[in-house]
């Protein structure tokens, strides 16, 4: 079994547990048809600002970047409405999570491992998500990049792990929905399952997954410690 001997799985959060199409619904009823294009370009950036900040050495927190990437595509779709940004910006703080969520958290404690968020998200952010969807609840640890002051794929970020639960990388399970975070979870040395729900294409990448899900439902019979 590709994760047997695992005893922590740690989970990405946006993407992964909190769905961020749900937000993207929210703009619907004020975009219409660019509603979708809006949505993706928003987040494209929010992940573009991440990385162009850690390059550049100038670390925001991702409250900051996730405000900074909407303006941006407010500005590129020539929307001025500041209600609209608010209520999108107020609507992070509480994604709701995936239906699969929160029994995979649970099934998978039931069979005696630890459960984590490993998350760009700041930890006002992530404690606000985690307990208005109750993933609280199911949860060991909620561990945010702030402690090191980089984003993700950044190896330090992935170190703040087995620092947490002092353990080594191979007794870790990563699962994310975002392509090259798996990449860059697997090149820290962690077992990974890519959560690709969308049918993307693999990236091309230094490392890979060991594994692929479309849910998260499936995860659990994967884990053996
Ligand atoms: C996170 C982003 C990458 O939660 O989805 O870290």
């Amino acid at each position: 079994m590709p994760l047997s001997g695992v005893s922590i799985v740690v989970f990405d959060a946006y993407g992964t547990l909190f769905d961020l199409s749900r937000i993207a619904d929210a703009t619907k009823q004020d975009l219409g048809d660019r509603a979708l294009g809006f949505s993706e370009l928003w987040r494209r950036k929010q992940l573009e600002y991440t990385w162009l900040r850690s390059l550049m050495g100038r670390h925001t927190d991702f409250w900051h970047i996730t405000g900074e990437s909407l303006d941006y595509a407010m500005r590129s779709l020539k929307i001025s409405d500041m209600a609209l940004r608010s209520r999108l910006m107020e609507a992070y703080l509480t994604p709701p999570a995936y239906a699969d969520a929160a029994k995979t958290l649970a099934d998978t404690q039931t069979l005696g491992l630890k459960t984590a968020i490993l998350s760009n998200g700041s930890p006002t952010m992530l404690t606000s998500a985690t307990k208005s969807s109750g993933l609280d609840l199911c949860l060991d640890a909620i561990l945010s990049v702030e402690s090191v002051g980089v984003f993700k794929p950044h190896p330090s970020v992935y170190r703040l792990v087995e620092d947490h639960f002092s353990c080594t990388a191979d007794s870790v399970a990563f699962v994310t929905a975002n392509g090259w975070d798996a990449a860059g979870a697997a090149a820290a040395g962690f077992r990974v399952a890519w959560l690709n729900r969308g049918g993307a294409p693999r990236e091309v990448l230094p490392a890979s997954p060991l594994l692929e899900l479309t849910d998260l439902t499936s995860l659990p019979a994967l884990l053996e410690p």
